[in-house]
């Protein structure tokens, strides 16, 4: 048991139950704040969870009344506990680690146990010390047997520099399953598909767009990635060649510095994916990486006119750790 109601009480009924662990200075998991992550899971031994607590958990964690601290109001709750680490994790081995770019890292892991998961999916990685990050899936199920990450490294970042520095090929680390919703589902075939990403948002595009074309979708496949530079559009030669092979398949790098190589735009990969919207095509839209990018955007396209059922995304919510958060 963490804490008990009784022995330490709830400011207002704004107050979460994360953040009144943070304020008595309790060791507590958690990353995006916003209900994204899983990472803040805890299981509500006494009290009433609201369904917002609730929302995007596995129903088999749910019956064992299991929710997002982030996202629970502390007044309702009486007494939680810490949740059992098995039932979340699984252990996976470091089959690979390459740099896809100056600050991209490929990793490369092996899941110890059957692992099933949708291609733009993404699940958590626990830092040896219990960090929980949440890393979105590149690799395509079935296709290729192991899970590939794209990690974009983060100054003095607890999971990035761990992983860039410190984990070597073959070491064992714990992963949770696959979450989130921004994945392809094989429906409308004959629908264009936009998917725009910018950074490491790039790495759920590419399992989409895999998995749309291993499902012989027919519509038009547009990827939009961008970057601040040239080096930041790590996956360039693989989507120019993919391109030149996949005839409904169209590659847009755009960046977003004033030095700019042949066929690259200048500019931002969301402002160029909008201006050559077409809603009467009636688009399916991926948008992933930036969370303000990601919010701004599909806002964009539902006033354009594109249903929100029609836009799938995937916020790369960060821990903040600014002296005034968010
Ligand atoms: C659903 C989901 C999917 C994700 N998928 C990926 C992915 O595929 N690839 C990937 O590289 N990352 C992804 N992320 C982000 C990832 O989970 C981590 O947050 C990130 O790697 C930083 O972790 P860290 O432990 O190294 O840094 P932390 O120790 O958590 O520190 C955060 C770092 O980021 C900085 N920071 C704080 N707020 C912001 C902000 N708003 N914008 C930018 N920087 C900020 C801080 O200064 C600090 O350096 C995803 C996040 C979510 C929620
Ligand atoms: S879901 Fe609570 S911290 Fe991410």
């Amino acid at each position: 048991v963490l804490f008990r109601q009784h022995d330490i009480c709830a400011q207002d009924k704004n107050e979460t139950v994360l953040d009144l662990l943070i304020r008595h200075n309790i060791e507590v998991s958690y990353s995006c704040k916003s209900g994204h992550c899983q990472a803040c899971l805890l299981k509500c031994i006494d009290g009433k969870l609201s369904s917002q607590a609730k929302a995007g958990i596995k129903d088999t964690l749910v019956a064992q009344q299991y929710f997002l601290a982030c996202q629970q109001s502390a007044i309702d709750i009486h007494q939680v506990a810490d949740v059992d680490s098995e039932l979340l994790f699984h252990r996976a081995r470091i089959s690979k680690k390459n740099l896809l770019a100056e600050n991209v890292l490929q990793l490369v892991l092996q899941a110890q146990q059957d692992f099933s998961y949708r291609a733009g999916q993404f699940i958590n990685l626990k830092h040896p010390l219990g960090a929980i990050r949440s890393y979105s899936l590149a690799s395509v199920p079935n296709e290729d047997g192991l899970l590939e990450l794209h990690i974009k490294r983060k100054i003095r970042g607890t999971m990035t520099s761990w992983l860039f520095e410190h984990a070597r090929v073959g070491d064992e680390i714990d992963i949770g399953q696959a979450m989130g919703n921004c994945f392809y589902t094989v429906k409308d075939l004959d629908m264009p598909l936009i998917l725009i990403g910018s950074g490491t948002g790039a790495a759920p595009l590419l399992g989409i767009a895999r998995d749309a074309i291993k499902h012989h979708h027919q519509g038009e496949i547009h990827f939009y990635h961008g970057a601040g530079n040239i080096d930041g559009l790590y996956l360039h030669n693989q989507l120019v060649t993919l391109a030149q092979n996949q005839q409904n398949f169209s590659y847009h790098p755009c960046i977003s510095a004033s030095q700019t190589a042949p066929g690259m735009v200048r500019g931002r990969c969301n402002d160029l994916a909008m201006a050559e919207l077409n809603v009467e095509q009636q688009p399916r839209l991926y948008i992933c990486g930036n969370t303000q990018m990601v919010k701004s955007t599909q806002t964009s396209a539902y006033l354009a006119g594109v249903p929100l059922q029609h836009i799938y995304t995937d916020p790369f919510e960060y821990k903040d750790l600014r002296s005034i958060p968010r």
